[in-house]
């Protein structure tokens, strides 16, 4: 890889901005002819083939345009912890100012990351946690608070009873886990029954193939609750291909304006819990650590939930708004 410019403050820099100093970079004189610092964010993105991703990619790069002092180097780890983990060090060898990573999973990407913070390099986990605290930011939604938000609806919607399957997303990662935990405690006081249960791990052939599974097995499934929309999409489209997806409603998870929010506008899903990227929260955070503000350790956004009912007025808020900047 080539290394990055020069950058001679990075050091100094980066290890006065972990959360809470105030270091700022040099003011410029009046005059000066030489160019303005520009900053590196290296960006580890885990991967590229869910269009969740790309929006999140593209969100980063729509923000980080406006500030032209920002340069952004992206990277697809394509669904490979290894290679992320290696991303990571790349970065750090390259004298990056500050990282950006969306994590595949937890556990093999907590090492890398509190390396280059105990570097002192501000590093910003977006979406999917690492474990412990050894990293400058956090920024996401509330996965319980979604996944208990869905699973109150579904029991709404179901009348407090019926046979339901759950498509988990990669239970490796805190995302998978933490929405299915939430759904679970919305539904204990109710007398739905999980028929079915399977790790699709956020993919849509895998969730078709386990959904077909579930129906060569369960005559009679009420709802089918995703993880995400591809899973919810890959769960109907088996149910369609079994000629029973009009026996059944689909839920999910993501509401990207072109996916869940259009399968819901097209009848495919009964609802689709908004998961927002993050994606302009984190150049935000980049700007005030390099500004020398303090950032919060934990950036907390809101969530929407969209249905047949609700889509045209552009969705309900979730009780948690989050504690984001906008
Ligand atoms: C994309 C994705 C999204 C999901 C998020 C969870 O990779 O699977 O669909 O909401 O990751 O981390």
């Amino acid at each position: 890889m080539k290394p990055f410019l020069p950058l001679a403050l990075a050091a100094a820099i980066a290890a006065g901005t972990a959360c809470g100093s105030s270091q700022k970079p040099p003011s410029r004189a009046e005059g000066d002819k030489t160019p303005a610092k520009t900053w590196t964010i290296g960006v580890s993105q885990c991967n590229l083939g869910e269009p969740w991703r790309v929006q999140m990619n593209q969100d980063i790069r729509n923000e980080a345009d406006l500030h032209p002092q920002l340069r952004v180097i992206f990277k697809d780890a394509q669904n490979d912890s290894l290679r992320q983990r290696a991303h990571i060090e790349e970065f750090v060898g390259a004298g990056a100012d500050v990282i950006i990573v969306s994590p595949k999973e937890a556990a093999p990407l907590t090492q890398p990351v509190a390396a280059a913070y105990d570097k002192g390099i501000p590093v910003i986990v977006l979406d999917r946690r690492v474990l412990g605290d050894r990293y400058t930011c956090f920024i996401g939604a509330d996965n319980k608070a979604i996944g208990k938000a869905a699973g109150e609806w579904i029991v709404r919607r179901l009348g407090g009873k019926g046979r339901v399957v759950e498509l988990e997303g990669l239970m490796t990662s805190t995302p998978g886990q933490n929405r299915h935990t939430g759904f679970r405690e919305g539904i204990r006081e109710s007398k739905i029954e999980i028929v079915f249960e399977a790790d699709m791990k956020w993919l849509e052939p895998d969730a078709r193939r386990e959904m077909e599974s579930a129906l060569a097995r369960f005559a009679g499934i009420d709802l089918v609750y995703a993880h995400n929309d591809p899973g919810a999409r890959g769960a109907y489209l088996a149910a369609k291909a079994a000629g029973r997806e009009k026996s059944m409603a689909f839920v999910g998870i993501d509401a990207l304006p072109y996916e869940g929010q259009a399968y819901v506008r097209q009848g495919l899903l009964e609802a689709s819990f908004e998961y927002p990227t993050g994606g302009k929260e984190a150049v935000l955070a980049v700007l005030d650590i390099l500004n020398g503000k303090k950032a919060a350790k934990e950036i907390v956004l809101p969530s929407r939930v969209f249905t047949r009912d609700n889509i045209d007025r552009g969705g309900d808020w979730l009780a948690n708004k989050g504690n984001s900047v906008e």
